[in-house]
């Protein structure tokens, strides 16, 4: 049986994850807005669950300007080797020397992939259907360099950087990753035309990876193509691959396809660690703490979790449970025109879960 968002992702680029007593233990940084509530309900699930991983929980304040709870987080998810996380504002108005935490620590870790799949749900109504999308997006460099300067008065640059290095190995992780879940295509996503440098660069270097992979058919694409065809017949897309601020836009339009921010999970992978959190980086501040946020997209970011942490038994069962859910209209949150809350959702997974009897080890 094939579940939707149980992807295998290169797990044997991963040394294996600590394990004590049997035990893993994960950072958890509760982030802003939805956040918090949300992971609350990640761990009453694993609770419920008796799932074998024990949180240490860090908060990073988004209204801090010093660096020690950074560092501090920073540290930890070296320790643990894996994450799971809420979104972290960032203030637009602080001084440009206040780069995006989010930003410091996905580079800091070298977490090169961001990695979502946008697949449509039974039950969740969307204008498109049959939507199977699988986006790797470049995660440390492109426009998100944070170097910027103004010599002159009213002329900035800001930079964007490629480079040969990173671009080969995203496709390569992209081509991989296609090829261990039997995709067919893979198309990289650039402006070509316009960036000859830059993005010709990223494109050469999918290209010299393509060829080490005769069975995937490789192709390419113009971002501003590739979202109206994204709107327009989003079927045509199988595996996507591109620099890191097209990944912006192609996520949360294809996150929007499949049924919004509150449903798909997202995934930050490097050589030594690994994040999980909503696949579009919002905070959703305006709905935090009324219980009416959809916590799908945090429950299944846990599942990927789960899977990274080789817990697979217990990842497809609280996966299974949560697409039962989602599949059940009169549980849906508001955001899937619903009246359902937070906790009516989490509490339905659970009962989800019961209702297939107890969960033996061999099970597990
Ligand atoms: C846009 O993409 C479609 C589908 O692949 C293709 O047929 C069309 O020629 C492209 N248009 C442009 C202007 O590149």
């Amino acid at each position: 049986v094939f579940h939707p968002y149980a992807l295998t992702l290169l797990l044997l680029l991963f040394p294996p994850p600590a394990k004590y007593g049997g035990r893993h233990t994960v950072t958890l940084i509760p982030g802003d807005g939805i956040g918090p509530e949300l992971l609350t309900h990640v761990r009453e699930l694993f609770r419920f669950c008796c799932v074998p991983v024990d949180f240490e929980i860090v908060s990073i304040d988004s209204k801090s300007t010093s660096d020690d709870d950074m560092n501090n987080a920073i540290t930890a998810i070296r320790r643990n080797g894996v994450a799971l996380k809420g979104n972290i504002e960032t203030n637009h108005n602080l001084p440009p020397s206040h780069i995006s935490r989010n930003n410091i620590l996905r580079t800091s870790l070298d977490l090169y992939a961001n990695v979502i799949h946008c697949q449509t749900l039974p039950g969740v109504r969307t204008r498109h259907r049959d939507v199977d999308i699988i986006i790797i997006r470049e995660n440390t460099e492109g426009e998100y360099s944070s170097l910027e300067h103004e010599n002159v008065p009213g002329v900035v640059e800001c930079l964007k950087i490629i480079t040969r290095k990173k671009s080969l190995r995203i496709a390569e992780y992209a081509f991989n990753a296609a090829r261990q879940n039997g995709r067919r295509r893979v198309t990289a996503v650039h402006k070509a035309n316009i960036m000859k440098l830059g993005d010709g660069l990223f494109l050469q270097c999918c290209k010299e990876v393509a060829a080490g992979y005769p069975e995937i058919t490789f192709d390419s694409m113009i971002v501003d193509n590739t979202t109206m065809q994204l709107v327009s017949k989003p079927q045509q897309f199988d595996v996507m691959v591109m620099p890191n601020l097209y990944g912006s836009v192609i996520s949360n339009v294809c996150a929007g396809l499949v049924g919004g921010p509150g449903l798909v999970p997202g995934a930050n992978y490097g050589k030594d660690y690994a994040v999980f959190e909503t696949a579009t980086r919002n905070t959703g501040k305006s709905i935090a703490n009324k219980n009416i946020a959809n916590p799908t997209a945090t429950l299944l970011a846990s599942c990927l979790m789960l899977d990274h942490l080789r817990l697979h038994g217990y990842a497809s069962m609280i996966r299974k449970a949560i697409l039962a859910t989602v599949s059940e209209t009169r549980l849906h949150t508001a955001d899937l025109g619903g009246q359902g809350t937070t906790s009516e959702v989490v509490q339905s997974v659970m009962r989800e879960i019961e209702s297939k009897g107890p969960r033996t080890s061999e099970q597990i």
